[in-house]
Formats: C-alpha cells, sequence, structure tokens
C-alpha cells in the first residue's frame, strides 16, 4: 500500500514528509499554478526533500498524443524518475503506450468511468487514478468506481493499482482504501484532519495528569 500526498507545496511536504510514512508526492496542473513556480523549478526542490527513491509525479497538459509524449520526455529530463501521468482519453491511451514501451512510467489520470481506467491500464500505465470526490460531485458513487476498477485490474490489468484520488473527507480515503486502491493521494488539509484527535489529546493528558499525582514528576 502507498500514501501520496496530493501537494505541490514544499513547506507543507517538509511537515508532512516528518510526520506520515508517505511513499511520495503527486501534482496536477492546478496544484502547480497555485503555487505560481514552474515544474523547472519545484520538481527538483520537492526532490531534495523527498529524496532519490520516492515517487514524483507531475502531468502533461498536451493534448494529442505525439505533443503528450514530447512533454512527457521533456519532464522526465527535469527528473528521471518522474511518473507521468497522461489523461486517460483517447490521445492519452495511445500516449501511455508508447511512452510504456520506452520504459517511462505512466498514470491515467481523471478517471471517472470504469472502461476508462481499463484501458489507461491495458495500455501500459503503472497506476489509474479514479476521482473519488468529484465523481460523487457529479452525481456518481467514487467508491463504487474504485470497487469496480479494483475487480477489473484484479482480472484483467494485475500489474496495475489503483492510485485513488481527488478526496475531500478521511472517510472517503479509508473507504476506497477498503474498497480495494493499493494508493491514495491525499490532500494536505484531509491529512492534517487525519491527525487532529481531540479524544486522543484527551486520553494522552489524563495518563499524564494521573503519574504527575502519583509521582510528581514525568519520568518513570
Ligand atoms: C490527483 O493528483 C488529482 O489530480 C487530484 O487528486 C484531483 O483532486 P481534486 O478533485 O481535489 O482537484
Amino acid at each position: 500500500m502507498e500514501i501520496f500526498i496530493d501537494t505541490a507545496d514544499p513547506k507543507t511536504i517538509e511537515e508532512l514528509w516528518a510526520i506520515l510514512p508517505l511513499a511520495g508526492v503527486t501534482t496536477n496542473p492546478s496544484i502547480v499554478a497555485a503555487g505560481k513556480r514552474p515544474l523547472r523549478e519545484i520538481l527538483p526542490q520537492i526532490r531534495s526533500i523527498i529524496g532519490p527513491e520516492a515517487r514524483v509525479f507531475a502531468q502533461v497538459l498536451s493534448r494529442e498524443s505525439t505533443a503528450m509524449i514530447d512533454e512527457a520526455l521533456s519532464l522526465r529530463e527535469l527528473d528521471p524518475n518522474l511518473i507521468v501521468k497522461i489523461p486517460a482519453v483517447s490521445a492519452g491511451f495511445a500516449a501511455i503506450e508508447r511512452l510504456s514501451a520506452q520504459g517511462v512510467m505512466t498514470l491515467g489520470t481523471a478517471v471517472y468511468a470504469p472502461m476508462q481506467g481499463l484501458f489507461a491500464a491495458q495500455a501500459g500505465a503503472r497506476y489509474i487514478a479514479p476521482y473519488v470526490n468529484r465523481v460523487d460531485a457529479t452525481g456518481g458513487n467514487g467508491i463504487k468506481l474504485v470497487e469496480t476498477l479494483q475487480s477489473l485490474l484484479d482480472l484483467h490489468c494485475p500489474a496495475c493499482s489503483i492510485l485513488a484520488a481527488s478526496f475531500r473527507t478521511p472517510t472517503q480515503v479509508l473507504d476506497s482504501l477498503l474498497a480495494g486502491a493499493k494508493a491514495v493521494t491525499i490532500p494536505p488539509d484531509v491529512a492534517r484532519q487525519m491527525l487532529v484527535s481531540p479524544s486522543v489529546d484527551v486520553a494522552i493528558q489524563r495518563f499524564e495528569a494521573d503519574w504527575h499525582k502519583a509521582f510528581d514528576k514525568l519520568s518513570a
């Protein structure tokens, strides 16, 4: 199982990298644009925080398959281990297939429907990313989509993993993992919600208070 953080903000990555057992960092064009720093600047900085082994994802903006491939190869010049996110659309399936043949790891992104994900997987994507909250927001069932995709991958494309994305709540993340997703990418605000637990704080304070009352110091 792999947990990723969905951000390009170096401070946030530093903060959460120190706390959570993360496998890497995912970005998309909107996330990078929000930081107003181009990928050629931000990718090396992310790499310097998370080290050479962790996974980093960045997405192409091109809409035509040859241009997607050229852009993917340029992005890999910035980071030779980059996993390239390619939209799971007609042009994307062809790009994924040709990039996979060249040994470039890809993720089929913006998956809203089972066959869309399966086509990307069959083309050779290492991951596919169903957009759980965005599917929910358009009246669909994001978790059901993850479940269906996982059954399809188990049956037909076991080398591809679901990297579930687009979350607004910790429950969506948990339900995606229970539905079989082998990886999730969590936005920082949702990750922080998972780290705050008033009941746990109260329990720890109570242990401290009881200890103080008996021994008047905190050490054993
Ligand atoms: C993955 O990295 C996706 O781009 C991302 O999770 C989309 O999430 P959003 O719906 O929060 O924009």
